[in-house]
């Protein structure tokens, strides 16, 4: 199995809804490591940043003063397929089609307002982890628990 590292980020909705401790939790019940976590207020250039491949989109002033509107809990996860299956436990963009048991089908009721962001893919996941991380953030350790999952 592929080692990964993936960014995570509870969005403003999901903070100002008291629900950083229940996402959290999800991720660690799975078997993934926690690499880096904290409590950030995006600028608009880290959000555009973060953001630029959905430049040009209709809902794309919209999303960038969403993000920038509150807080946002940035985190760095790592695991086995970990990119993959961290947006399998987010659910659908689409909140209609996130299935119950996922976070968005279990606690989100509007697509703009969807409580986390998971990269889609390898190149996604380091670029948007430079946004918010230096190297010297990301915390390597090791757990006994890996030999069980
Ligand atoms: S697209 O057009 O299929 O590439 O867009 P998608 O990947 O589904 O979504 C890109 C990000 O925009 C968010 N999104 C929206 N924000 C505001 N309003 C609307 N209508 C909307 N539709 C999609 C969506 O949640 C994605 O953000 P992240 O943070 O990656 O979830």
């Amino acid at each position: 199995m592929a080692q990964q590292q993936t960014f995570l980020m509870v969005k403003p909705d999901a903070v100002q809804r008291g629900l950083i401790g229940e996402i959290v939790q999800r991720f660690e019940r799975k078997g993934f490591r926690l690499v880096a976590g904290k409590l950030v207020r995006m600028t608009e250039q880290q959000a555009e940043f973060h953001y630029a491949e959905h430049k040009g989109k209709e809902f794309f002033g919209d999303l960038v003063s969403f993000i920038t509107s509150g807080p946002v809990f940035a985190m760095v996860w790592e695991g086995d397929e970990i990119i993959a299956l961290s947006r399998t436990l987010i659910g659908k963009t689409n909140v209609k089609e996130a299935a119950p048991g996922t976070i968005r089908g279990d606690f989100a009721l509007h697509t703009n307002r969807n409580l986390i962001h998971g990269s889609d893919s390898p190149e996604s996941a380091a670029r948007e982890i430079s946004n918010f991380f230096g190297t010297e953030e990301l915390v390597r350790y090791e757990r006994q628990i890996e030999q069980w999952l």
